[in-house]
């Protein structure tokens, strides 16, 4: 057989630094790796297909609530429209830009040819509450536990979540279905 977890440890612990501490997180990240029937199982599709601009629904994901909005014209704009200094969080937090664009990127729509519509993931990034759609004074979503505003991107503006809600790796397999995760 192989090494036994004692012999293992043991010898981890003569190589120096860096080196040691990747050895020893290695075996623990394999074991957490889903199979790939695990990852199928956790992506889903949703038809979005009757959703007018202005309509939203929300899907359930991995257990989690996911919105996904038809923004009106006006509501991008809004959105597009709003300096980057007025943000509390000017980060996308967006799981679907490269991932070279992850700390710095802007764009929280999905993406080209697709700028009405956002994605996100819906649970307040204060204490997890669901917040509602179409509410608050930017007419994106408002938290009914302890007031956080966010816009029509989904990006905080006011109340006491510290980030914009998060953006889950989405696309659209067709125009009208969104695969997600
Ligand atoms: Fe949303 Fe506290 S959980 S504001």
């Amino acid at each position: 057989g192989g090494p036994t977890r004692r012999d293992f440890l043991y010898l981890t612990t003569g190589i120096a630094g860096a080196v040691g501490a990747a050895a020893v997180a290695w075996p623990f990240v394999d074991q957490m790796r889903p199979d790939a029937s695990t990852l199928a199982l956790a992506s889903i599709e949703v038809d979005v297909s009757s959703l007018e601009p202005g309509m939203s629904l929300t899907a359930k994901w991995r257990g989690k609530p996911v919105f996904i909005r038809n923004r009106t014209p006006e509501e991008v704009k809004a959105a597009a429209d709003t300096p980057l200094s007025d943000l509390k969080d000017p980060v996308a937090r967006n799981a679907n830009l490269p991932a070279e664009a992850q700390a710095t990127g802007t764009d929280r729509s999905a993406g080209e040819g697709k700028e009405n519509w956002i994605v996100m993931i819906g649970s307040c990034t204060h204490l997890g509450c669901v917040p509602l759609g179409q509410a608050g004074e930017y007419n994106g979503w408002f938290c009914p536990c302890h007031g956080s505003v966010y816009d029509t991107a989904g990006r905080i503006r006011k109340g006491p979540a510290p980030e914009n809600l998060p953006i889950p790796p989405h696309e659209f397999v067709s125009d009208g279905v969104v695969k997600i995760g």
